[in-house]
């Protein structure tokens, strides 16, 4: 029986979906029986936790069956591999360490929790930042000194030595990779993190392992059940009818996305490095072999789960093989066994592609969280025209996002900077999208004359003119340069800027996440190019080694501009948190009757604060009729200087200034 307060089914034409319906509730009435059997002795072991089980599955049910029927209902062994299923998720859950299942109840209780205020993110490498996990357990203090509520340790998995796309090729997702630690040391850590309020986040790298996992490699010697987890050809006929429709990833790599192997004389998808081999879904021994690696995950103690390169999981012929709608139905049959056997763990979708597409995957029962690459591309965007008209345009139509979820706002990550943003909403503005994303790559690498900035180019695509950006935050918002020149009114303007972008990502609405480095703002690191692994992905200039010595000399220094940026950005971050318009998503975009001037409001918790950020080297003005109409009120402070203002006169803002603006009699 299906109990009745079951979620249903979505997707399904309304003729269909009593037949699924009833197909779900036969399934269960049959599977259930024989799980109960297999699982006898935990179930009177610990009863409570069965019955958890059983109401979780029951509620959950409708909707994964609909799912996994819809994937895989035309195979063979469907009802083999559902059986698999279910009992990997039943196993997973008895074996969830007390404190997680504890955590469930509470995150269960407070849904939105993520939404808070109080949540700010950091992401670092665990051996660039500290060495090794016991090193990073010990920097604990330094995380809360930050406000940290939410830690992304990079790719820790094991993987293949040299080039492993900086652990993005994983090899195991049972073992951690031995020169940082073991798996055991990763639980600890994620539970003495927990206790202090920071909330482990790591990768789901889903869509490829290593050419070293175990798969792989029993697919390489000839095993056929494992060369279906792949996607191999014995010539060029099937990757050439691919290729028609797909886009490169990495074309200074690799041309195309397929890779020769002479061993096994096949050609093998690898959409991002040759290394990296793409999994086949579409057979459902993947889906489960899978599902169970992302339960292994969730037990050691992960909160949120990055679901890496999303749109890619899915191929159909003809199509570019990106944001597939089976994609979106595997990611939400992991969503579905997640409310079973991990209830208390978010997904986080990594899909760096068109507006639309981010979009598609956000929602409670897909990705209850997404990073916002539109705005982080637009923000630079901004930085570089010192107009705002593109972001304020896009913003206010593609800010807003369903219940339940939330954005993940960055400025830099480990990853280069693609360009995004969509043409129709340029050609909106009177913006030549292909011209402009050109001339935001010359600013960026500095190749446009009187640019501030200092990237480095990323897969330029002589083909197709395409290209991307890579570098660190305060080298490409103008630090660099300025410290190379000695020009102490450039270093001025350049740690402005780094202020005021991270003055918008901490209060525009969602989990605002500091790529660790920019807390210093620590400029680019050109070593790698004399790395052999390194060399050919420059995305290493902005993948720094923590020197924690100099850390805590500039710290308290305040004529270092270094030093100077991570007093301002702690203590932008406690501001932050005591704000509690910051709570949830609604953002109301505001017509500041000044192209250089972006502006928001925010309310909540009795509060309304007016976020008014100048993307200009000249001081600029809002007119006093507009601050009646859109101001805190007569007489209101900036939260960040705690100067006092009014409405009777226009308000100026100095270059690069960012404004956080609360009604005076709101002010305690
Ligand atoms: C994601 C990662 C990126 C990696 C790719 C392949 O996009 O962020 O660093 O190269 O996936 O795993
Ligand atoms: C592509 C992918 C993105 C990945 C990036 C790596 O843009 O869409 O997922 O992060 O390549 O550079």
């Amino acid at each position: 029986m299906i109990c009745e307060n079951g979620i249903g089914i979505e997707g399904y034409k309304m003729t269909d979906v009593k037949q699924v319906q009833q197909q779900a509730a036969l399934s269960l009435e049959r599977l259930w029986p024989r799980l109960e059997i297999t699982f006898r002795d935990d179930a009177n072991a610990a009863p409570a936790d069965w019955c958890a089980f059983e109401r979780r599955l029951r509620h959950e049910w409708e909707r994964l069956f609909g799912l996994l029927i819809g994937l895989y209902g035309g195979q063979y062994d469907f009802f083999y591999h559902l059986e698999e299923i279910l009992g990997a998720t039943a196993r997973s859950w008895l074996a969830r360490p007390t404190w997680l299942k504890q955590l469930d109840a509470r995150r269960e209780a407070a849904p939105t929790w993520f939404q808070s205020q109080l949540m700010v993110g950091g992401m670092c490498y665990v051996d660039l930042f500290t060495g090794t996990l016991h090193g990073l357990r010990d920097r604990l203090p330094y995380f809360k000194k930050l406000g940290l509520t939410y830690l992304h340790l990079m790719p820790l998995f094991e993987s293949p030595e040299g080039n492993s796309d900086g652990g993005y090729a994983v090899s195991s997702y049972r073992r951690v990779n031995p020169r940082l630690g073991t798996i055991e040391e990763l639980a600890e850590l994620a539970h003495e993190f927990q206790e202090h309020g920071i909330s482990l986040v790591l990768d789901f790298v889903f869509n490829h392992t290593s050419d070293e996992h175990e798969w792989a490699r029993r697919a390489q010697d000839g095993d056929h059940e494992y060369e279906r987890f792949y996607f191999l050809f014995p010539d060029r006929t099937m990757p050439d009818a691919y290729e028609r429709t797909l886009r490169e990833i990495f074309p200074i790599v690799r041309h195309g996305s397929f890779t020769w192997r002479e061993d096994i004389r096949k050609w093998v998808w690898t959409t991002f490095n040759s290394f990296q081999w793409d999994l086949n879904y579409a057979n459902p021994a993947v889906f489960r072999a899978m599902t169970e690696e992302m339960l292994f995950i969730a037990n050691s103690g992960v909160e949120i789960l990055r679901l890496d390169a999303v749109a890619f999981i899915w191929k159909h012929l003809g199509t570019n093989c990106e944001n597939q709608p089976e994609a979106h139905q595997i990611i939400q049959a992991f969503n579905s066994i997640t409310r079973i056997a991990a209830p208390g763990m978010l997904f986080k979708s990594e899909a760096i592609v068109h507006p639309d597409d981010v979009l598609s995957y956000i929602s409670p029962r897909e990705c209850q969280i997404s990073y916002n690459p539109l705005l982080m591309a637009l923000l630079w965007e901004s930085l570089a025209t010192r107009e705002v008209k593109l972001l304020d345009h896009s913003m206010r139509s593609r800010f807003r996002l369903p219940q339940g979820t939330a954005w993940v706002n960055f400025l830099r990550s480990h990853d280069d900077i693609g360009w995004t943003f969509d043409d129709n909403d340029a050609r909106w503005e009177w913006i030549d999208p292909v011209g402009h994303r050109s001339f935001l790559n010359q600013f960026y690498i500095g190749r446009f004359a009187g640019s501030f900035a200092r990237g480095v180019s990323f897969q330029e695509n002589p083909t197709t003119g395409d290209a991307r950006v890579s570098g660190a935050l305060a080298s490409l918002a103008g630090l660099e340069q300025a410290i190379q020149v000695a020009d102490e009114q450039q270093i001025e303007l350049a740690v402005r800027r780094i202020l005021m972008l991270h003055s918008i990502i901490l209060s525009i609405g969602g989990i605002p996440l500091i790529y660790l480095g920019d807390e210093f703002g620590t400029l680019n690191e050109y070593s790698f190019a004399s790395d052999l692994y390194k060399a050919d992905d420059s995305r290493w200039v902005h993948r720094l080694k923590a020197d924690w010595a100099w850390r805590e000399r500039i710290e308290n220094d305040p004529s270092s501009p270094h030093g100077h940026i991570f007093t301002q950005l702690v203590r932008l971050i406690a501001l932050r948190k005591q704000q509690p318009a910051i709570y949830g998503n609604e953002t109301e975009f505001v017509e500041t009757g000044n192209g250089h001037l972006f502006g928001y409001i925010r309310h909540g918790g009795g509060q309304r604060l007016f976020v008014l950020a100048n993307f200009s080297e000249h001081p600029q003005e809002m007119d006093a009729d507009r601050l009646r109409v859109y101001g805190p009120g007569f007489s209101f402070t900036d939260m960040i200087t705690s100067h006092i203002f009014t409405s009777e006169r226009p308000l100026r803002l100095e270059p690069y200034q960012c404004m956080w603006l609360v009604a005076r009699s709101a002010v305690s």
